[in-house]
């Protein structure tokens, strides 16, 4: 029997010229730089940021390459440089409005396969939450949202308001990592990739968990945290720890951190079987889902092969991770 095969990480960046993102920031809103030889670059302002390939903002190319890699829907969003956070409210509202209609232009060569998640101006709470229905009326899926808006993580009462709002209105969340914590300890070997990001979803985990904040959010909310959880499968015996012999960790939180993860999912951008095996383990068969990172150097390069590969997960549960899960996740299908 044939299983549908969803990748619901990949990443999209729309062929923007200089001049559009310069409505939002002359300075420092990013931009795409293309060659003729099918490379680019992500450009803020003047600065390279990251070197790319067509398939990030080329669906012809990417339905190509989710055919060699037998993927049958890919979920897009934004690249995390296109965020806008810390932009006046009214400049940021416009730009997520663009990036996602960017990003429903890129599904038109093949909507059934093609899906999308939108981007909203999270620093102001009413402008995110319209734009999160306008999206999801438009043909989006879900939204994606960083897991901070500087030194507020999602425990803040406005993030929390967004996510509540997401759970009344059926729009599943995506959190990922960004903006990462001490790069300036970190100047080289992409050091905040390896050591902050997986960090930096811990934060966003461990911020809902221990504020109390799954208390407050609505069951109906489908929330996911990128990478795997970062650091949380592998730790969460030392948080679990922590509430039961210290009361300032258990203070906002009236139940043991474990028991909370029936509350989100993860994805497998892991890279290694006995972490996913772990994983798995930790957060049930039903809640982890295929995600690869792609189109990107640190991504999945033979999408799903980790875990079509492993010996270490049954073959039942493989289609629930491969598909199945994501597909009742976005209510694809
Ligand atoms: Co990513």
């Amino acid at each position: 029997m044939k299983h549908t095969v969803v990748d619901m990480h990949a990443h999209f960046f729309p062929p923007i010229a200089r001049e559009e993102a310069a409505r939002l920031d002359p300075e420092h809103a990013p931009w795409l730089q293309i060659r003729s030889d099918g490379s680019g670059m992500i450009m803020t302002g003047d600065q390279p940021f990251r070197p790319v390939y067509d398939a990030l903002w080329d669906a012809t190319r990417r339905l190509e390459e989710m055919d060699a890699a037998g993927v049958d829907i890919q979920v897009m969003c934004a690249t995390p440089v296109m965020f806008g956070y810390r932009y006046a409210p009214g400049k940021a509202t416009d730009w997520c409005r663009r990036m996602n209609d960017h990003a429903l232009a890129l599904t038109v060569p093949d909507p059934a396969r093609l899906k999308v998640l939108a981007q909203v101006p999270l620093q102001d709470l009413d402008a995110a939450c319209a734009e999160a229905s306008r999206a999801r009326a438009a043909g989006h899926v879900g939204v994606q949202i960083g897991n901070h808006l500087g030194p507020r993580n999602l425990d803040d009462a406005q993030l929390l308001g967004f996510l509540a709002h997401c759970g009344d209105e059926g729009i599943p969340v995506l959190v990922h990592p960004w903006d990462m914590m001490g790069s300036e300890r970190m100047k080289q070997w992409m050091l905040p990739w390896l050591v902050s990001m997986p960090a930096e979803t811990q934060l966003g985990i461990l911020s809902l968990i221990l504020s109390g904040g799954f208390e407050r959010l609505p069951r109906t909310l489908k929330l996911c945290f990128a990478h795997g959880g970062g650091s949380f499968a592998f730790l969460l015996g030392r948080v679990d720890n922590a509430w039961r012999h210290r009361d300032i960790v258990r203070r906002d939180c009236p139940q043991l951190p474990s028991s909370y993860l029936d509350r989100f999912y993860v994805d497998s951008a892991v890279f290694d079987e006995g972490a996913l095996a772990l994983l798995v383990e930790v957060m049930g068969a039903e809640r982890v889902m295929l995600g690869s990172d792609y189109p990107f150097p640190l991504g999945e390069r033979e999408i799903g092969g980790l875990i079509r590969n492993t010996g270490r997960l049954s073959a039942a549960i493989k289609p629930k991770l491969l598909g199945a899960n994501a597909m009742q996740f976005f209510g694809l299908g």
